[in-house]
């Protein structure tokens, strides 16, 4: 087991702590649902407040649900449909502060009141997409989509 233990005080701080640990976690290992399923797990450890975290990946123009922590969850979503969805069709990254709002939300848990989406890209083509989930309406900041878009970066070499 590995034991990265990330307590920093400010978002910021917390996102390099998180950031360099991926680094080190995928660091030589070539298997993409391996490193997602560490990433997950090591997010899902380190984010407080978060009902649901993990991938779906980008398997020939379709979102396929990957290695993920939380809740059973939806197994194919369409680009463009969804939060999830919308990041991969337009490869932003997708704040939701009130997923009820977001039209044609895809609830695949109840619990969720808000997410946050980052495109996982490399030379320009969609690997997967990293979802988080909170059930605390406006959870993510734009600290977080910072920090989050800092882990798709690491995530782009890795998976
Ligand atoms: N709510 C997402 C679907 C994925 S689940 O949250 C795990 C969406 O609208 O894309």
């Amino acid at each position: 087991m590995y034991d990265f233990k990330i307590t920093a005080s400010d978002a910021q701080t917390m996102y390099a702590d998180l950031a360099s640990a991926l680094q080190g976690l995928t660091a030589g290992e070539p298997d993409a649902i391996a490193n997602m399923a560490n990433a997950a797990a090591l997010i899902w450890e380190t984010l407080p407040d978060l009902n649901w975290a993990g991938f779906y990946r980008n398997v020939s123009g379709e979102l396929v649900l990957g290695p993920f922590q939380g809740r059973a969850a939806c197994i194919r979503i369409p680009f463009g449909k969804g939060v999830c969805g919308t990041a991969a069709a337009t490869l932003q990254a997708q704040r939701v502060d009130d997923v009820q709002a977001f039209p044609g939300h895809i609830a695949c848990d109840v619990a969720s009141a808000s997410e946050l989406v980052v495109p996982i890209v490399r030379d320009g083509r969609l690997l997967a997409v990293l979802d988080l989930d909170s059930p605390t309406p406006g959870r993510f900041s734009a600290e977080d989509e910072a920090g989050c878009l800092k882990l798709a970066e690491v995530l782009s070499r890795a998976i």
